[in-house]
């Protein structure tokens, strides 16, 4: 088993050995970080982000620095000869020479595994449009395995943007992997789960999958909850945006009927659906959750890049 040569484009691009692979050398580095600091010496990692990002991008530059690795690229495509009129494939063929290992985050669907195709270096989707976000995923899977020591026989909610969010696309059809998880899909109407993902879930894996608008009438039964952004960037229209944007708000007093050990779990970047009070409850644990993305991230660069072959 090895993840060498291979591009991450899509979670399902791993299977659950490999999954696991990555999840058990973060383990090994959240243990004991400083054994790790010179694995990536003489490696470079580009970042080309064709859309805005703090967590992301910043935290595969952690990564890779904390490696003892090196960095290069661009947050802003405007500055790069993208703004001449450059293609993406010609951009990943140049920058193929000049790095070891790409994350390519960009607004157009499909533009990951695009720029995979002409790349002859291991390539990363960092977030493509509404579609996928798999390193989220590694990042999102981790944090349960952690805080709740498996990744099966969970009842797992995602609230919020469920149309848009390519955080929830990429995590629930990866926890669907894993015996036994239970979902709860809540959302107004407009903002559903994209039919395809829940066809699929439902008729292909036999998933029971609750949909409802309704927050309250569920909350007491959850394992995790997965709160989401409303995504404006990706709305059509503005008033659409400003009548649906604050469809839920999770607050104290929302919470006083959750479970004792659910996990408020949130992507980031929050806008307005966790009121800050809820950052003191023990059961949020968004900025845990990014933090485990720095390690997530330098496990899965390092098996990439094969220079931590014993996961
Ligand atoms: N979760 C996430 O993708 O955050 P950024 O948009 O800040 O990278």
């Amino acid at each position: 088993m090895s993840l060498v040569g291979k591009h991450l484009i899509d979670p399902g691009d791993f299977t659950l050995d490999e999954l696991n692979s990555v999840f058990q050398l973060a383990e090994k580095i959240i243990k004991k970080e400083e054994k790790f600091s010179e694995i990536c010496k003489g490696k470079i990692l580009a970042t080309l982000f064709y859309e805005p990002s703090t967590r992301t991008r910043l935290s595969f530059e952690s990564a890779m620095l904390r490696m003892g690795g090196k960095v290069l690229g661009f947050s802003d495509a405007n500055v790069s000869s993208v703004a001449k009129g450059e293609s993406i494939a010609d951009t990943i063929r140049t920058i193929s020479a000049y790095a070891d290992i790409a994350v390519i985050r960009h607004p157009k669907e499909g533009a990951p595994k695009l720029a995979s195709k002409y790349s002859t270096i291991p390539i990363i989707n960092g977030g493509d449009g509404g579609h996928q976000h798999p390193t989220q995923t590694l990042t999102d899977l981790l944090t349960i395995r952690i805080l709740k020591g498996s990744l099966q026989g969970l009842r797992v909610a995602f609230c919020g943007d469920l149309k848009f969010g390519r955080t929830v696309h990429s995590l629930i059809t990866t926890l669907s992997r894993y015996p036994d998880n239970k979902f709860m899909l809540i959302s107004p109407r407009e903002l559903r789960l994209p039919e395809n993902i829940k066809y699929s879930l439902e008729n292909y894996k036999n998933i029971e999958i609750i949909e409802t608008e309704n927050l309250e009438s569920v909350i007491d039964n959850i394992d995790i909850l997965y709160m989401t952004r409303i995504q404006r960037e990706r709305f059509f229209n503005e008033a659409d945006y400003v009548r649906l944007k604050d469809s839920y708000i999770l607050n104290k007093d929302k919470l006083k009927y959750a479970k004792k050990d659910m996990l408020i779990m949130h992507p980031l970047p929050r806008v307005n659906e966790i009121s800050y009070e809820v950052d003191e409850d023990e059961r949020a644990v968004y900025f845990k959750q990014a933090e485990f993305g720095v390690y997530a991230r330098m496990a899965l660069m390092a098996l990439m890049l094969g220079v931590y072959k014993n996961a």
